[in-house]
């Protein structure tokens, strides 16, 4: 068969699989091919166990692989053969060397940018899929015009807004579809390249095109928002727990302004997964680089307040606990950063867990989906960890439950069930605020929610 466009997504993770088998299966006439250096994972994606979790995410790769969507580790012959070539390799954080643990480590684009001008043979649309510092579209053009051979290259930013957990829906209807492009005859033409992919099922009016500065920067201040506004009810739950105030009815309150609106508000233990933190500091990094040590600060202090939250939410349960956690067995609800999702990447789950170890409790692990993802996070950490997927199972013989996760299975539990076969006092901890409290309370435990005040049984 002839296909009418053939496209190429270099990184075959969280990012470049559904949006690969998203374009493919929504655009039948065009081939889509997604590669990756890590060969088990290109195996995952072609067998029946896919590398990562999403809701609706099997169904559509099973309509798609084999017909017009492939999954493949020959990346040179990827890049020779696709015209339209995203990158969605990983951005994390540095870890040595200058700017170590707050700048973005630029290695793996670099490493795809030299692997594009190596192979490429013909015209390239090289789309940065991935987020990026800003002006990193700039440093692309330089390499991919550093040999002069004829080939043209255009670089546009299409940022990616998916959350996990929803990505599929996020990914078929999305709030709005970002593509930067030079403002030049050449850009425009690229740009409107990608602007027909999506119109295949994105409305026309929910495309935005842009400078290709304020793409890459719009991105990583969508996540400044988003997480801010997590920040921002966290800190305002703290307030909460000393003055008796309820942080869920502060936030109803408070969201049902129009100008601010409902979504975001759930006080936490704080916001985990692998783009929050990153991107943040990634921007506090710029503005530091650029002299901009007030904004700088601001910035960074989104990340501080989280940490805060975590850290609190583990003296809170100390100080329940009559001061000392040695010897208890505590089991964490949940280990991903959210719900449904594997995902564990920057859970505040890990550092729950590491802080329970370092105050000698014992630490039992359940949860639905990322017990795999929690068993390689904790290990080689000094202490006892077991990981039970039923939950009733992992509270037995517990002295408190902490939520983690937002699972809606943790709703539904039996929670005189689970009561009976805990020691006493029981508590929980839910630092998730999804429990019903008062039923909770009423059959025996402690509960502590984050926010609001505690229900105990102690005089
Ligand atoms: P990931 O780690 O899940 O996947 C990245 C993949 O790229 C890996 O499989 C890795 O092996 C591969 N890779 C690295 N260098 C390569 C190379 N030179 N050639 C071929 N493959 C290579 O990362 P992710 O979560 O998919 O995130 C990718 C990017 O998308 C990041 O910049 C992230 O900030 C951004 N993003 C992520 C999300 C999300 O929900 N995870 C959402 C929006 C944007
Ligand atoms: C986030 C953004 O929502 C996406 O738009 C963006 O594309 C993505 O980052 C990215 O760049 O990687 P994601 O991290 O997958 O998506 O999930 P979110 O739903 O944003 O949740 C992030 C964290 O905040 C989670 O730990 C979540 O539990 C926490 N959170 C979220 C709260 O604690 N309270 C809330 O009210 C909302």
């Amino acid at each position: 068969m002839k296909f009418e466009k053939r496209i190429l997504c270099i990184g075959a993770g969280f990012v470049g699989g559904p949006t690969a088998a998203m374009i493919a299966c929504k655009c039948p006439r065009y081939r889509v091919t997604v590669v990756d250096t890590n060969k088990e994972k290109i195996a995952q994606w072609n067998s029946a166990a896919l590398p990562v979790y999403e809701p609706g995410l099997d169904e559509i790769v099973k309509e798609a692989r084999g017909r017009n969507l492939f999954f493949d580790t020959d990346i040179p012959g990827g890049i020779r053969e696709n015209d339209v070539i995203f990158v969605c390799v990983n951005t994390p954080t540095k870890s040595f060397g200058a700017g170590a643990g707050m700048a973005a480590d630029l290695q793996y684009w670099e490493k795809t940018a030299r692997q594009i001008l190596e192979h490429a043979r013909s015209p390239k649309i090289v789309v940065e899929k991935s987020t990026f510092p800003v002006k990193t579209a700039l440093a692309m053009e330089r390499i991919l015009n550093s040999r002069n051979d004829g080939i043209r290259f255009d670089v546009l930013s299409n940022p990616e807004f998916l959350a996990e957990g929803t990505a599929v829906r996020d990914m078929e209807v999305p709030d709005r579809v970002l593509i930067g492009s030079r403002d030049s005859a050449e850009g425009y033409r690229a740009r409107d390249v990608l602007v027909e992919i999506y119109a295949n099922w994105v409305p026309r009016e929910k495309i935005l095109t842009s400078n290709i500065w304020s793409s890459e920067l719009a991105k990583l201040a969508a996540n400044l928002f988003l997480a801010q506004r997590v920040s921002t009810i966290n800190a305002v739950s703290a307030v909460c727990e000393k003055t008796e105030a309820d942080v869920t009815e502060v936030a109803r309150i408070v969201g049902m302004d129009g100008r601010i609106g409902p979504r975001f508000l759930n006080a936490s233990i704080g916001f985990g997964g692998s783009c929050f933190k990153k991107d943040i500091l990634n921007l506090v990094y710029l503005c530091r680089h650029e002299g901009l040590a007030e904004v700088a600060d601001y910035f960074e202090a989104v990340v501080r307040i989280n940490e805060y939250q975590k850290e609190r939410f583990v003296l809170n349960m100390l100080e329940a606990m009559f001061n000392t956690l040695a010897g208890k067995r505590v089991c964490l609800f949940g280990f991903a950063f959210k719900a449904n999702t594997s995902d564990t990447r920057e859970s505040p789950a890990i550092y729950v867990a590491q802080r329970l170890l370092e105050e000698k409790a014992e630490v039992v692990v359940t949860d639905p989906r990322a017990l795999e993802n929690a068993k390689t996070d904790l290990k080689g950490l000094a202490g006892k960890v077991s990981y039970v997927k039923d939950p009733y199972k992992a509270a037995s013989g517990c002295q408190a439950i902490a939520v983690m996760t937002e699972w809606d299975l943790y709703r539904g539990l039996d929670y005189g069930r689970i009561f009976k076969r805990m020691v006493k006092p029981a508590f929980i901890f839910d630092g998730r605020n999804i429990l019903d409290h008062e039923l909770c309370h009423e059959v025996g435990f402690n509960v502590y929610p984050v926010g609001k005040p505690g229900l105990t049984h102690f005089a």
